[in-house]
């Protein structure tokens, strides 16, 4: 190739990950540590299924990261494996994150499992009782077991109510010749209580639980994917048990572990580092906690990122410590300048305190002698997250703006 612009980018590219995919968090290794004995209890039920019996219907619970939705798909993979032909068992997954209405479950499950596309149920336009009907012909025509697997089902739950968990737990007592077992998977143990006792105990024939993981189980199942990952004397040796050590402190969390390494390696290479240190992931904890916070900013209502920009304003201009008073005529003017409407004092301090809760300031009740009381507050955010405020589109006109003098204390 000659020479161009991208040339000096390509040659110089610092390529100290060799698969950068096992560090993705939607990869699945062949190997989960620590999690043998949820496969296997998993496996032996799954295992009805391919003598055509049903298996019992299980809920999964566990916290967030530990291995619920990876243990999951590897068995899909694994009885794929079993059963190539899917002579016995059919195995369907869905994730009620993004399908989160009756129908579009309905419809999700009927056009996984049919693949002739004549026989496809249409996105929208009939009534789900019609779907509901095609669907349990279409399976019990097919003499099949089919598992159908339900990911963060408790937003299903919250989303679309009882009812279809209702349809879906009775299927097998309107069908002859197939049998459908069901497992839910939540990180939130206590929505099932809020379902008929009757659905609650169909859906939960088995309940199993998936501890979060220790610092050491964290850095086996680091270690195991930093191996494919990474070449030899690229990670210093501290680094992956620092990794586990920070997620386990959090929650158990083995994706933040990965989110850790893998981000820890990316400024390692963009700086032209020749390895990957703990200074690195030092790094890619506090971009981690930045990018957190950079996000709650950005998505905070209108008339609170109004509260946060008038306590900016009044902090550059000198003022660092200020009072509710301070904040409140800073923000009707800012409020003037951007065209929306004044709330009451009252508001702009339960703003105050929301911000508070969300620690992107910092407010101290004072008391100011005979006059009563007020905060005093702080703004408790990096100059990043400040420029996200200050550069959102709704405070263009108050770029150039100065607070009048201020004599309101309270
Ligand atoms: N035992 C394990 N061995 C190897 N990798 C694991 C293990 N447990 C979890 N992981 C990895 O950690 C990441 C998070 O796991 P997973 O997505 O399965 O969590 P989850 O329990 O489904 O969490 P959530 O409740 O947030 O959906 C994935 O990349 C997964 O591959
Ligand atoms: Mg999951």
């Amino acid at each position: 190739m000659s020479d161009n612009i991208f040339t000096q980018y390509i040659s110089n590219r610092n390529t100290l990950v060799k698969n950068k995919k096992a560090l993705q968090t939607t990869y699945i290794p062949d190997q989960l540590p620590h999690r043998t004995d949820q496969i296997n209890e998993i496996v032996s039920i799954f295992s009805a299924a391919l003598y055509g019996d049903k298996p019992s219907n299980i809920m999964i619970f566990g916290k967030t990261g530990t291995g619920k939705t990876a243990v999951m798909s590897y068995i899909g993979q694994e009885l794929k494996k079993a059963d190539p032909n899917e002579d016995k068992s059919v195995y369907v997954y869905v994730n009620c994150e993004v399908v989160d209405t009756p129908y579009s479950i309905l419809y999700n499950i009927a056009n996984q499992i049919i693949p002739d596309s004549e026989m496809r149920i249409p996105f929208t336009g009939w009534v789900t009782d019609k779907v509901y009907n095609e669907l349990r012909e279409y399976i019990d025509k097919k003499r099949k077991v089919f598992i159908i697997v339900l990911d963060e089902i408790d937003r299903l739950f919250a989303k679309a109510g009882e009812d279809i968990f209702y349809l879906l737990t009775i299927i097998n007592e309107v069908l002859t010749n197939s049998k459908v077992s069901l497992v839910g998977i939540s990180n939130n143990p206590k929505f099932i209580e809020f379902m008929d006792p009757k659905v609650r105990s169909r859906l939960g024939e088995v309940r199993i639980i998936f501890p979060s993981y220790d610092a050491s189980q964290l850095e086996d199942i680091l270690q195991a994917r930093a191996l494919m990952a990474f070449e030899d004397g690229i990670l210093e040796d501290g680094v992956v048990p620092y990794c586990a050590a920070l997620a386990a402190q959090d929650t158990g969390d083995a994706r933040r572990s990965l989110d850790l390494l893998r981000i820890a390696a990316d400024i390692a290479e963009r700086n032209g580092d020749p390895s990957v240190t703990e200074a690195h992931v030092k790094s890619a904890k506090n971009k981690i906690e930045l990018d957190a916070v950079a996000e709650v900013v950005r998505t905070l209502p209108s008339q609170s990122k109004t509260v946060l920009m008038s306590i900016i304003v009044n902090t550059e201009e000198g003022h660092n410590k200020m009072t509710t008073g301070m904040v409140f005529s800073t923000y009707k003017e800012v409020c003037n300048l951007i065209g929306c409407s004044i709330l009451t004092q009252r508001r702009i301090s339960d703003f105050i305190s929301e911000l508070d809760m969300l620690g992107i300031i910092y407010a101290r009740v004072i008391s100011l002698g005979r006059s009563g009381r007020t905060k005093e507050i702080e703004l408790s955010i990096s100059k990043d997250v400040i420029n996200i405020i200050k550069n959102d589109d709704m405070f263009r006109n108050v770029s150039s703006y100065h607070p009048s003098k201020q004599m309101t204390l309270i």
